[in-house]
Order: C-alpha cells, then sequence, then structure tokens
C-alpha cells in the first residue's frame, strides 16, 4: 500500500501545488496521511499533514521532489510516522511503500552506533542506514547499495540526498515506474500520476535500483541494465471522475461497456490457455472480490467437465506439494500487486506450475511473473471498491468454462444479449428504486446476503460491497447452511438480501420463508415478484450470468449506503486499493 512519487527534471521545475496534485492521484494506496520533500539549493525542505490530501502550506515550485501518501501499517497516523523520512542529519529524506522485516535489528544497530529514532514506521531505519553507509563510502548509490543488501522485506523507495541533483529508487517486489515526458521523469508507484503528462512508461523489474535526473540510469545485481519504454494504451479521462460525483458511480456505469470489452480477447490465447487447462490440475487463485468472481464461474467449470480448486492466496502454501509441472494456475488480480497472490504464484513457479493471469493492470508484477496473461480491458479501476473489475473476471473464467467445451463464442453472443439489462441496472431509473432501499437500510445493524449456486457467491461479493463501504455489518451465507446456525441471527425487521434464480427457484425461496418467519425483512434480487418479499429489485437476464447481473444493484446499494451516511464510498476507511503487504 502507500502511494509514492518523485518528481525530477534539471531544466523545469514543478509548481509545489501541482506536484501534490499527483500525490493526490495516488491516494486510492492509502490516505492517513501524506507529505513531500523538495530540494532548496542544498538543503531538503519537507511537509507532512495528517488525512486528505489537500493544497501543501509551502509554496514555490522545485526541480527535485518526492512525495508519499499513507496507509499506515507500522506506527499509528501521526506526523512523526508520516514518510517523508529524514536521516539524523537531514542529508536523507527518503519515502517507501512495503515492509521491512528486520526494521526492529537495523534499528538496533543504529541505535549503538549514535543515531535517534522518532517515530514507529519500519521505513525510519532506511534513511538512517543510508547516511551510516555513507560515512564509509565514495558516493551515496555506493551507500545506498550498501543499503538494499541490508533490507529484508518488500519496498518500493525513492530518496533525495542533499547535495546530489538527483532522485534515487529502488524496488523489491512492490511496484515502481519510471514516467519519461520531455524535459522530466518521475518515479511513481502507478501511472496514473503521470498519465496526464506523459504515456511513456518503464515499468522497473524486482532489484532495480538507481537514480532520475535529466537521465535513468537502473542496475540490477551491481549491472547497469536497459529497461524498454512501453506506450501506455489508455486516456487520462478514464482516470478523472467526469460527471461523476465519485469514481465508484462512474465504475459501476461502465460496466455496461467493460463487461464487453473484457471478451476482447485473442482467440489463440484463450484456446492455448483452455487446452493447457484441459490437461492439467487446475487451481485458480485470488483473493477478496478476486477470488468471489471465481466462484461466481466455479459452476461453469463444473458443467463443462473441469474441476478447478479455488483457493484464496494467502492460504496457498499448503498445496505446494501437490504442485508440478502438470499443475496449471489461474491467478486474478485487478491490481496485478497484491502480495499474497505475487508469494502464491512464486510458489507455484518453484514447482513448475504454467501460470496464467486474468489481470487488469499492464505492467504489474503479476503480468511480469506469468507466462500468459489474459487483460481484463475495463481502464483503471480507481475506487478502492472492485465493481467493473469484478464482472470483468466473471466474464473471462465463463469464457475460459465455454472455451473447454469449444463455445467460446457461446460466451460472447449471450454476454452481448445481456448488455441491455446492464443498461438497465445502471440507469438512473433502477438506481432511484435501490437508493430507496438504502433509505431504510442505512440505520440497520447487520444485513445478510443469501443464495445458493452461483448465487452463493454473489451472495458472498454483496456482502463485501456493502461491509467495506458502509461500515455495517452484512455477511453471505449459502441458503443451505442458513438453518445451521445463522437463522440465530434473525431478530424482527432483520434485512436478508435474498438472490432468487429464475429456474430451480423453490430451494431458495422456502429459505426465505424460513426467515420471513422468524421475522427477517426480505429483500429479493430477482426476474419475478415472489409474495416472501418485502422489497422487490427486479433483474432480468439468464441465470448463467446472474453473478454478473445481480450484483449490480447491490454495488449501487452500497454506494448509496456509504453516501447517505456521509461516507467518502471512494475511500473507506482502513482500505487501500492494491494490498501490498502480508
Ligand atoms: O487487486 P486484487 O484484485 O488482487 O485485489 C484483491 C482484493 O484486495 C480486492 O478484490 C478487495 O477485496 C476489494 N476492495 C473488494 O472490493
Amino acid at each position: 500500500m502507500c502511494g509514492i512519487v518523485g518528481y525530477s527534471s534539471t531544466s523545469n521545475s514543478i509548481e509545489l501545488s501541482e506536484f501534490v496534485s499527483m500525490i493526490k492521484s495516488l491516494d486510492y494506496r492509502g490516505y492517513d496521511s501524506w507529505g513531500f520533500t523538495f530540494k532548496d539549493a542544498d538543503q531538503l525542505k519537507t511537509e507532512k499533514q495528517l488525512g486528505k490530501i489537500e493544497t501543501p502550506n509551502q509554496q514555490g515550485s522545485a526541480t527535485f521532489v518526492i512525495g508519499h501518501t499513507r496507509w499506515a501499517t507500522h506506527g499509528k497516523v501521526t506526523k512523526d510516522n508520516t514518510h517523508p523520512h529524514t536521516s539524523n542529519s537531514n542529508k536523507i529524506s527518503l519515502v517507501h511503500n512495503g515492509i521491512i522485516e528486520n526494521h526492529q535489528e537495523l534499528r538496533n544497530k543504529l541505535k549503538d552506533n549514535g543515531f535517534n529514532f522518532y517515530g514507529e514506521t519500519d521505513t525510519e531505519v532506511i534513511p538512517n542506514l543510508i547516511e551510516f553507509h555513507l560515512r564509509t563510502s565514495e558516493s551515496v548509490l555506493e551507500a545506498f547499495k550498501k543499503t538494499l543488501d541490508e533490507l529484508k522485506g518488500t519496498f518500493a523507495i525513492t530518496f533525495l540526498h542533499d547535495k546530489s541533483k538527483k532522485i534515487f529508487f529502488a524496488r523489491r517486489d512492490s511496484p515502481l515506474t519510471i514516467g519519461v515526458d520531455k524535459d522530466s521523469l518521475i518515479v511513481s508507484s502507478d501511472v496514473t500520476s503521470f498519465i496526464d503528462r506523459t504515456k511513456k512508461v518503464i515499468y522497473l523489474e524486482d532489484g532495480d535500483y538507481g537514480y532520475i535526473n535529466s537521465e535513468i540510469k537502473i542496475f540490477n545485481k551491481e549491472k547497469e541494465v536497459h529497461r524498454e519504454i512501453s506506450e501506455i494504451d489508455w486516456d487520462v479521462s478514464k482516470a478523472k471522475k467526469g460527471d461523476f460525483k465519485h469514481f465508484m458511480l462512474k465504475e459501476i456505469s461502465e460496466q455496461v461497456d467493460t463487461v464487453k470489452q473484457a471478451l476482447i480477447q485473442d482467440s489463440k490465447l484463450i484456446e492455448k490457455i483452455t487446452n493447457e487447462l484441459k490437461s492439467s490440475e487446475v487451481y485458480i487463485v485470488a483473493c477478496g472480490s478476486s477470488y468471489n468472481a471465481a466462484k461466481a464461474a466455479e459452476g461453469e467449470f463444473l458443467k463443462n467437465g473441469l474441476i478447478p480448486r479455488i483457493i484464496h492466496a494467502h492460504e496457498f502454501e499448503q498445496y505446494e506439494k501437490f504442485l508440478s509441472e502438470k499443475s496449471t494456475i489461474i491467478a486474478i488480480s485487478q491490481s496485478g500487486e497484491t502480495l499474497d497472490l505475487i508469494n502464491a504464484v512464486k510458489i507455484a513457479k518453484t514447482r513448475e506450475a504454467k501460470i496464467n493471469a486474468i489481470v487488469n493492470v499492464q505492467g504489474s508484477s503479476l503480468t511480469r511473473l506469468s507466462d500468459n496473461n489474459i487483460f481484463m480491458n475495463v481502464g483503471p479501476e480507481i475506487c478502492v471498491l472492485s465493481t467493473k473489475s469484478y464482472t470483468a473476471q466473471v466474464a473471462i473464467l465463463m469464457l475460459l468454462a465455454s472455451s473447454l467445451i469449444n463455445k467460446p463464442n457461446e460466451s460472447k453472443q449471450e454476454i452481448e444479449e445481456i448488455v441491455r439489462h446492464i443498461y438497465y441496472l445502471t440507469s438512473e431509473s433502477a438506481r432511484k428504486h435501490t437508493k430507496e432501499l438504502s433509505q431504510i437500510l442505512r440505520y440497520s445493524n447487520h444485513i445478510f446476503t443469501i443464495g445458493r449456486g452461483r448465487d452463493y457467491a454473489t451472495a458472498m461479493e454483496a456482502a463485501l460491497k456493502i461491509k467495506e463501504v458502509s461500515y455495517i455489518h452484512a455477511e453471505g451465507f449459502a441458503g443451505g447452511e442458513i438453518k445451521h446456525g445463522p437463522i440465530a441471527m434473525i431478530e424482527h425487521g432483520t434485512p436478508c438480501i435474498v438472490f432468487v434464480p429464475n429456474k430451480n427457484n423453490q430451494d431458495i425461496l422456502s429459505n426465505a420463508q424460513e426467515l420471513k418467519s422468524r421475522g427477517a425483512f426480505i429483500i429479493g434480487i430477482s426476474e419475478k415478484k415472489d409474495e416472501t418479499f418485502d422489497y422487490w429489485i427486479k433483474v432480468l437476464g439468464p441465470d448463467k450470468f446472474s453473478p454478473i447481473l445481480r450484483i449490480i444493484p447491490i454495488q449501487a446499494l452500497s454506494y448509496y449506503l456509504a453516501i447517505m451516511k456521509g461516507l467518502d464510498p471512494d475511500k473507506p476507511r482502513n482500505l487501500a486499493k492494491s494490498v501490498t503487504v502480508k
């Protein structure tokens, strides 16, 4: 988590307020506190603030600036813990994303050598360690290299040295890119901070370190290396809210296009992956909504003769001994940076398993570890909640499932047909109805979501959406499980959202009846109204695509619950968009 950015130019200075807006474009990565350091002649000047990114107090411009937006891991949200962190003599100012696992050991060593510490972060050891190594090094780069050799853990780092006209950087398991503009270079966690300046980008590799000034110097294992410049293939407007008040609403609305775009894939690649799936043991690994997407498509795989093992990436280690060159992994991730997933993929690679990624962010760590990448093509997803990436993942998995029975075009045609339903579900009139429901539910302490089969996955995803943005406790249950315990929670008026398919719906309607007879307030999501429903949201379309269609009203409901409660739907508390810690 956390976003880092550094601007360097030997000819063109940047206004500090403009630089701060670059940090702001990374605030989906963390928004607890923020700060920046700029070089003023041979002095480093730092400003730090708590809370949301606003206009800086410092005025003026600079040619070398680094900045950070924090998602707190080590240490509370205080100014002392806010980045940039400066070394004891203010020679080094540094920003960091990741975790330094041996920070305590390094802190002790530095304390023994006369260094003082002022905060609780793991990061604070890095600038001081560089300063320590400067005592015995001939250059800053040499001191930096010695420091990197001592660090254990994951990181993306950039720093300024008071006497050097350079921004130094390094990456290990945390993302870092360099934007290449006409007269400036920008090192950043993500391209969103510079997409409105340049579309030319270098995706740094693990172990890369170096510096930027008017040129780019990259080293890996002490040798200078060259990294290709790529072109970003999406437009800056995709990363702006446009007429929408929040990214969440914009991204929900975009699904009318993104579900289709997700299916524009190279047919040869899909065929190749499908053949691999047919002849190997298949593991699908993912976290959060990406995991729910896999569960939503599980039924289609089973129907078409494939039993995928769907495993949370953070639990994957337990499966290591079963992996071999006969295993195929489908790794699903919007960001391509989720550390648990990256670790799972690395484990699979050591056992020579084949890695196929379903991923949104081009150039992300996952894309570089995988043998094949299926891109989601949904453009940047800025809101912390997965919405359009979730439905795109489901669509792609459905494409793979139908390819198993040699009918890859079946999903494409069917998706074309359901687009009109998505159009209605994302329309203002459909949202108005959902908004009314949010008024009824806004004071609820609990909301339960219930489904069977593929709708159980939708229930899980629905509960995740509601709780992460509205902070109302929400839990998803399989209809068949309710009587085994959860029904004890039902009181008069407990809201239960029930996903009802068009066919074979007797069992889930009986579950709704059981809940209603205990006093539950039943919200039915279905094509036809049922007498058990106290509130009904009409969703048309074939059951096969229910995981895509039926989640949309709940995405909208979650959005309105956040709005009703005066919360920022794009940046729920305690969360960040890409989870690059264990
Ligand atoms: O980038 P990823 O798809 O790997 O992220 C996985 C989860 O962190 C993510 O889906 C998370 O659960 C979302 N906030 C849910 O809305």
